[in-house]
């Protein structure tokens, strides 16, 4: 055969044979990740969570821990949040993002569930100087003593930690609630493009057992990475969003998945504002126009 056209059936098969090895990869994995999420209970997945961050060095370091925001945080942070004074960091780990915002001159407050990391990050800003530390909070909510902010970012990867749309809504309406109209949130989170087939397998798995089990099913992006995460789509995100009282500002999936959500303002028939500028008053209350130019907060 001439070598030309050899190289070329070689290059074609690689490729095919490529693809159909991911694809069953892809079966098997949603497999294994369905059978899981149908037997795991909410509190065995919690202690799984426990269990990953109790063997990952790497939270508990200082080097990694004063690296300071990734570029997409510190871009989110800039472009959204330059009214904005006080942030809460919940998920804020051995506190990366707690160190780079309180440096930047920011009045900062973290909450952090994982015992260890939230000693280690407090210990990592006292040597700083700072009189800032990272209190323990509930998983899954948000933070009982996450009070006065006027803005807030839930940690790197924080958000998809949070198993059940159910719960995510609920601790965005929590926050909501403490949040002034205007106030920015950033969320961040792995995206579902590129692993969709793995995705629905796994739920097409987990869920017949879980309705034999009694359990709330998942949803159709939930994975075992080894502890449970959602990938999220943009609509999906901004929906969640959106059930909160949040209007999804911004949305990125380059790096890594992430969305600025803004607290939407009502006007006085408790009707959504569409927020033109946000300007925050004296009470840290911030300011938008409804589509008759009419102020709402
Ligand atoms: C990827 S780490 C990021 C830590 C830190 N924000 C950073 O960027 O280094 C995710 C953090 O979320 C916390 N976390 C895990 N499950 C959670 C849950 N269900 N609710 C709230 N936080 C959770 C973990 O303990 C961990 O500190």
């Amino acid at each position: 055969m001439e070598p030309g056209r050899l190289a070329r059936g070689v290059t074609r098969v690689y490729l095919k044979s490529e693809r159909v090895t991911n694809a069953a990869l892809g079966l098997i994995r949603g497999c294994f990740d369905g059978i899981w999420l149908g037997l795991l209970s909410r509190r065995q997945l919690a202690r799984i969570d426990e269990a990953y961050y109790d063997g990952s060095g790497l939270y508990v370091t200082e080097s990694y821990n004063r690296q300071g925001l990734w570029h997409w945080e510190q871009a989110a942070i800039e472009n959204y949040f330059s009214g904005v004074r006080r942030i809460v960091v919940t998920s804020a780990g051995g506190g990366r993002e707690v160190l780079a915002l309180a440096k930047a001159g920011y009045e900062v407050t973290g909450f952090e569930p994982h015992q260890g990391l939230a000693r280690f990050g407090s210990r990592l800003l006292a040597a700083e100087g700072l009189i800032v530390s990272i209190a323990p909070s509930e998983r899954d909510r948000w933070p009982a003593g996450a009070i006065g902010a006027d803005g807030a970012l839930v940690g790197w990867g924080g958000y998809m930690l949070i198993s059940g749309r159910e719960h995510r809504v609920a601790f965005l309406r929590e926050a909501a609630a403490q949040l002034p109209a205007g106030a920015p949130i950033l969320l961040s989170f792995f995206v579902q493009a590129g692993v969709a087939r793995r995705l629905r397998v796994a739920a097409g798995v987990a869920n017949p057992l879980r309705r034999l089990l009694r359990r709330e099913p998942v949803n159709v992006g939930d994975a075992l990475m080894p502890n449970l995460v959602h990938f999220f789509t943009r609509t999906e995100v901004a929906a969640e969003l959106a059930d909160a009282g949040f209007d999804l500002l911004d949305f990125g999936s380059m790096d890594y998945g992430w969305a600025v959500g803004m607290k939407a303002s009502r006007d006085q028939e408790g009707k959504a504002c569409v927020v033109t500028s946000v300007e925050l008053d004296r009470d840290r209350t911030g300011v938008g126009q409804n589509a008759n130019g009419g102020a709402c907060a």
